[in-house]
């Protein structure tokens, strides 16, 4: 497939080089239709959003109220912090033209007057890069006033966040860029009816807004024939853990796992058998190594699997992997990122991370494990966010499909191997 989000192109990020190869003629075609027409095309090429949920972005387009007398926004999703996810970021590197293209558009589609992106602070390499894009496309005049003589006007701002994956969720994020505590906002009601500062607001991913200007130019029809017909077009899928080539590869969606693993990637190393992946980041629902055989790389496909397709940040794990430390670890990441304002979410983490911690030193019990499912269960749809459910569902997935691992290390189990082992652990920390 031609690669349509990050083609191979030597300096795309520069405008000269991105308007040579085609780049702010979709802004222009757009300016050239009616708003609704670009938001049908939309709804029409069966676009999925990339920032985990692949909510249809037409139909959330059309959620935005056309006629108000308040200001609108887009706010721009590149908080990319879920371990195991880093496939904005090339977006960013590569590509920004794209994504501000996309925001352009998709700014006239609703009629909103400010864009803001919103990124993790840590990327500091990539905000200047796209803020060198911003101002050349300023200067061009693809941003501002009355752009390319079409009457329509946006200005659009960079807004760096400070390190909390919690900002990463919408309502979150629209706290945070008006200068207040990243606390997500009970809904309804919804960003497009009270969003940012009380006003009709849309977030999208950045891998999202980046489809847009590829929509306008395949048209609608040619767009949704690429890749799996419920969620097509091309997808970013970043690769990380055991495999010999890790890194983000652009492909259509509906892949398979195990193509995505031994063509795209080179396999595993020292050809080792695959433990367990997960899918999506690491939120989403571990698969065991021996199930991954014809399950592909998108929402259908991933659901029947008993997982989800989530921002396509597939890690890999071999068979000499220790998985409690890997879920130890993980559980660890939500427990301090939990923003603390639902009980359930802010204790059960904490609890969460305790049992598992004795599950690593070799100090369970049997019960522990049924303690510690139970405490998953009862922080799922529990909270006001789906932080709560990020923390669940890996912890119950790998109770439901690594038992035995979790039964192995309790301390009625142990053997003189395990008190090595425990030994092992304590020295290495
Ligand atoms: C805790 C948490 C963190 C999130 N982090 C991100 C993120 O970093 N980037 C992102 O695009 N979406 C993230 N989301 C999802 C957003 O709330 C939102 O659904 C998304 O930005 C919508 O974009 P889309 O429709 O284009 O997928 C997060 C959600 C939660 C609950």
């Amino acid at each position: 497939m031609e690669k349509l989000i990050l083609p191979d192109i030597p300096e795309l990020h520069k405008v000269d080089v991105y308007e040579a190869n085609g780049g702010y003629q979709m802004l222009r075609k757009a300016l050239g239709m009616k708003p609704e027409e670009v938001t049908d095309e939309m709804k029409k090429s069966n676009l999925r959003g990339r920032g985990g949920a692949c909510f249809p972005t037409g139909l959330k387009w059309t959620f935005m109220p056309k006629v108000t007398t308040k200001p609108k926004y887009l706010c721009i999703n590149g908080d990319e912090s879920e371990p195991g996810t880093f496939k904005d970021r090339q977006i960013l590197e590569d590509n920004p033209h794209l994504m501000i293209e996309g925001a352009l558009i998709a700014a006239y589609a609703m009629g909103i007057g400010t864009i803001y992106l919103y990124v993790r602070g840590e990327y500091n390499k990539w905000i200047v890069m796209v803020q060198k894009a911003l101002d050349d496309a300023y200067a061009k005049g693809y941003i501002g006033q009355n752009i390319l003589g079409s009457g329509f006007s946006t200005n659009f701002y960079i807004h760096r966040g400070a390190g909390a994956y919690i900002c990463g969720e919408e309502s979150s994020l629209m706290n945070s860029i008006e200068g207040e505590r990243g606390y997500p906002r009970v809904k309804p009601p919804f960003p497009a009816q009270f969003g940012l500062w009380g006003c009709p607001t849309t977030i999208n991913n950045v891998e999202t807004i980046a489809n847009v200007p590829v929509i306008l130019r395949l048209g609608w029809e040619a767009y949704s024939k690429i890749g799996h017909p419920k969620h097509p077009g091309p997808i970013l899928v970043g690769v990380s853990g055991h495999v010999n080539k890790p890194g983000v590869y652009e492909m259509p969606t509906g892949v398979l796992l195990t193509d995505i693993i031994y063509k795209y990637c080179g396999g595993v190393p020292a050809d080792k058998k695959i433990k367990a992946i997960i899918p999506g980041g690491s939120s989403t629902m571990i698969l065991r190594g021996e199930n991954i055989e014809g399950v592909t790389m998108d929402a259908d496909g991933l659901k029947a699997a008993g997982s989800s397709v989530g921002t396509a940040g597939l890690i890999v794990m071999d068979e000499d992997t220790d998985l409690i430390r890997v879920i130890t670890r993980i559980t660890k990441f939500y427990y301090h990122e939990s923003c603390g304002q639902c009980t359930p979410c802010r204790e059960g983490t904490g609890w969460m991370f305790k049992i598992l911690k004795r599950f690593e030193n070799y100090d369970a019990t049997l019960e522990d494990i049924d303690l510690l499912l139970d405490v998953a269960n009862n922080i799922e749809g529990n909270t006001i966010c789906a932080l709560g459910d990020a923390a669940a569902w890996p912890v119950q997935s790998m109770i439901k499909r690594f038992r035995d691992e979790f039964e192995q290390r309790c301390k009625a189990n142990g053997s003189s191997t395990k008190s090595v082992a425990k030994e092992m652990v304590h020295a290495l920390r």
